[in-house]
């Protein structure tokens, strides 16, 4: 594996793989790698000829109180984990590269990134779409993984390829859970091991609105009470969202009907953290 932290280099080898008529899968990350993150290099290691991952804590996408400083970072912990699972080069950009003093662009993806996280996080989904066009145009992937458990910003992302008419496959892989339920996040570092227990009351919640829906219950509103009032058994556990979706505008649905996401945002010790499953009836 190489580490690659120039930008023009990274282009330079991107093109000469292209030239040689490799595919090249990309895993963009902000490190401290976890079973999720090796999930998605798996995949690409399947699937490519060279996989490529990223490794940058974008300052743009944290908003003005959250955790960018205090981002959990271990760079020699991410390379070995990122060699072992098969990635051939690890690109590690610096903020003076990626954002220069001299830069202006913003990308941003319009309607649902204004809903779910994005209500909560202003300005969030710009910071994501802009620092991941960047790091396409870097590295140039034919194909780019990315977790179900950042859902929204999957399909944001998926959206931003569309519109933009980018030559790259976006593909979503599950979400991988701790052993109790937990969805694996980076941020779980910032729990203690019993908060860490006491979390895992997001995936039952979840769980609970799977059973619900399965023995006949159709109204979002039943759903989401039951959701909360679970959620509201752990003290620690604030809500900060709980929403029944439609996959494409990401807007409240009423009724579960065809495909609909079901999503939580929760905080617990300050730190955020999200889920959701995926309904098809
Ligand atoms: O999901 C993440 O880790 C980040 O949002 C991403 C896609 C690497 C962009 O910074």
């Amino acid at each position: 594996m190489k580490l690659i932290r120039s930008i023009t280099r990274m282009q330079r080898i991107s093109r000469a793989l292209k030239a040689e008529k490799k595919t090249i899968g990309f895993v963009p990350t902000m490190g401290y790698l976890h079973e999720g993150h090796c999930s998605l290099v798996r995949k690409s290691v399947r699937e490519c000829d060279v996989t490529v991952m990223s490794i940058y804590v974008n300052p743009l996408q944290f908003g003005p109180a959250e955790d960018f400083t205090k981002y959990p970072r271990d760079l020699n912990r991410d390379a070995a984990l990122a060699k072992k699972n098969g990635v051939d080069y690890l690109f590690v950009p610096d903020d003076s590269e990626m954002y220069p003093a001299s830069y202006r662009t913003r990308v941003e993806v319009d309607g649902i990134t204004r809903t779910m996280c994005g209500a909560s996080r202003p300005g969030h989904f710009q910071g994501v779409t802009t620092v991941v066009a960047k790091l396409f145009n870097i590295v140039m992937p034919d194909s780019a993984y990315f977790g179900q458990k950042d859902i929204q910003q999957a399909l944001v992302i998926t959206a931003m390829a569309r519109d933009l008419n980018l030559p790259i496959k976006i593909k979503v892989l599950p979400i991988v859970r701790e052993p109790g339920g937990l969805a694996m996040s980076s941020r779980n570092a910032y729990l203690s091991e019993s908060r860490r227990r006491e979390v895992r009351i997001v995936y039952r919640a979840l769980t609970a609105a799977r059973g619900l829906i399965r023995r006949g219950e159709r109204r979002s509103a039943v759903i989401i009470a039951k959701m909360k009032k679970l959620l509201s058994t752990i003290k620690s556990v604030k809500i900060d969202y709980i929403v029944i979706v439609d996959p494409c505008g990401l807007l409240p649905k009423k009724k579960i009907a065809g495909t609909t996401i079901i999503a939580a945002a929760i905080f617990v010790d300050n730190v955020r953290l999200i889920d959701n499953i995926v309904i098809k009836v």
